[in-house]
Order: structure tokens, then sequence, then C-alpha cells
């Protein structure tokens, strides 16, 4: 969908957009990083490649494994994410939410932290936001069991805020583990924190759309269920990445 507004207009609509989906999250306060504001006054980017999507400060780690033996498969994994101590969050949490799905998945998806369903059940997208996420995969011709779900951080942070830098940072390794055990064909970045937490890039609105690159594996940031619930209109948007997502895999694109 093309808009109508100019580029200054667009940015502080988009700005609105993005304050009241964060209250609505709970969040009563965003952080933005000096540079990004520096950013909004250059000229806007003119597409990123594939190769401009990698993040060498969130892919230097490895998983915080204590044997590295019992680090080969999915449980292992989970069961290592349901010890974890590596950050604040697990202070906090009830569940650890590791993810689920299918362990040779064509997609996985990626969102950001789990919020008070997940917690208290223990599994990814199960609230409203996970409700429209089903909705989106079915849309396009997959069962939800025939993909991965996942989010960059495992516990929940309190009152549903942005996870930290440092928290993503802790949490990343079992991502990574995670990816490398599933080989998916193309990872789904849901909203702007997990593509941040992925790729290290920032301003989803910009990015979604274009194809990235994840240790090899490709990658289509889109939006997040829970904007799309509350900006109708993006629902748009999101659908034609998705659709961008069945042609790279050579599916067909329902109607
Ligand atoms: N939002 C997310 O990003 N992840 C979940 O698991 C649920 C809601």
């Amino acid at each position: 969908m093309t808009s109508t507004l100019d580029p200054f207009s667009k940015l502080v609509t988009d700005l609105e957009d993005y304050m009241a989906f964060e209250a609505e999250e709970g969040r009563s306060a965003v952080e933005i990083d000096p540079a990004v504001i520096a950013e909004l006054g250059a000229p806007p980017a003119t597409g990123t490649s594939a190769s401009e999507g990698t993040a060498e400060a969130t892919q230097t780690e490895d998983i915080p494994v204590k044997d590295k033996s019992k680090g080969s498969d999915l449980e292992s994994v989970a069961a290592q994410i349901a010890g974890c101590t590596q950050c604040a969050l697990h202070t906090g949490r009830t569940n650890t939410v590791p993810g689920e799905g299918n362990s040779q998945p064509e997609i996985m998806f990626v969102g950001e932290a789990p919020g008070a369903d997940e917690d208290a059940q223990g599994r990814p997208f199960v609230g409203r936001a996970g409700k429209l996420l089903t909705q989106m995969i079915e849309a396009m011709g997959f069962q939800r069991e025939e993909v991965f779900i996942a989010n960059i951080c495992k516990c929940r942070p309190p009152d549903n805020r942005k996870p930290e830098r440092d928290e993503m940072d802790a949490c990343i390794p079992y991502l990574k583990a995670q990816i490398a055990l599933l080989k998916p064909r193309v990872i789904v970045c849901l909203g702007g924190t997990a593509t941040e937490g992925l790729l290290g890039l920032t301003g989803i609105t910009k990015i979604r759309g274009s194809w990235h690159t994840f240790e090899g594996i490709d990658v289509m940031p889109t939006l997040h269920p829970s904007y799309l619930l509350r900006k109708q209109s993006a629902k748009h948007d999101a659908w034609a990445d998705l659709q961008a997502v069945l042609k790279h895999i050579g599916r067909t694109v329902p109607k």
C-alpha cells in the first residue's frame, strides 16, 4: 500500500502508532537510541541488502551450556533454558517459554518475549496476539504445528516491557542453538524487537518486507501481531511480507 503522507508526517504518524502500541502493551516509557534520532535527520535508506542484515553484536556468543554434549537437541536446549539464570528476568518468571513446533520447519517465527499468558502456560503466542499469529500462519496455508514459534527472550519481562539489550544478549545463544538445530528455510521476525535482537537492525516500519540473512538463513522482518491488532490497516503490509515468504520457498500464495 502506498502512503500519501509526506515523510515527516509519516514519521509522526508512525511514532504516534508506536507510542500507542507501547502504552497498550503496558509500557510507560521507551528508550530511544540517540543514534536513531540522528538517523531521522538523514535521508531515507535506499534499501537493505541481505548482507547488511548481519549483526556481529548478537552473533558472537555460543550457547552458555555447562555440558555441551547435552546441548544437542531441542529438548536439551529447553532444559537449559528452564534452568537459566543468565539475566535478571529469571527472578520474575513463572515458566520459561522456549518455543514450540515442528522440529524440521520450513518457517520459524521469532517474537519478542513472553507476555502474561505465555508466562503462565510456558508456551509462546497463546494470548490475543497469538490467536492472530495462528490466523496468519493458517492464511499462509500452514497449520501452527507445522512451523516453529520462538522468542528472542525466553522469560517474561516485568510489565511486558521491551527486553533490555543485556537480556536479549543473554538469551540469544539459546535462539541461535534452536536455529542451528531447526535449520528453517526462512525466519520471520515479528516486530521491531525480534528484528533488533536477531539482526541488530532498528526501524521495523522501514525494514519490514526486505530480505536479510542470519547465519546463512533468509530472514523476513514483518510487523508484530500485537501491533496489527491495534492497527488493522497495517495487516495489508504484513500479508505482503508473508506472501513474499511463500514465494521465496516456492509455495502457492493463497488468494
Ligand atoms: N508477544 C511475543 O512477542 N511473544 C509471545 O510469545 C507473545 C506475545
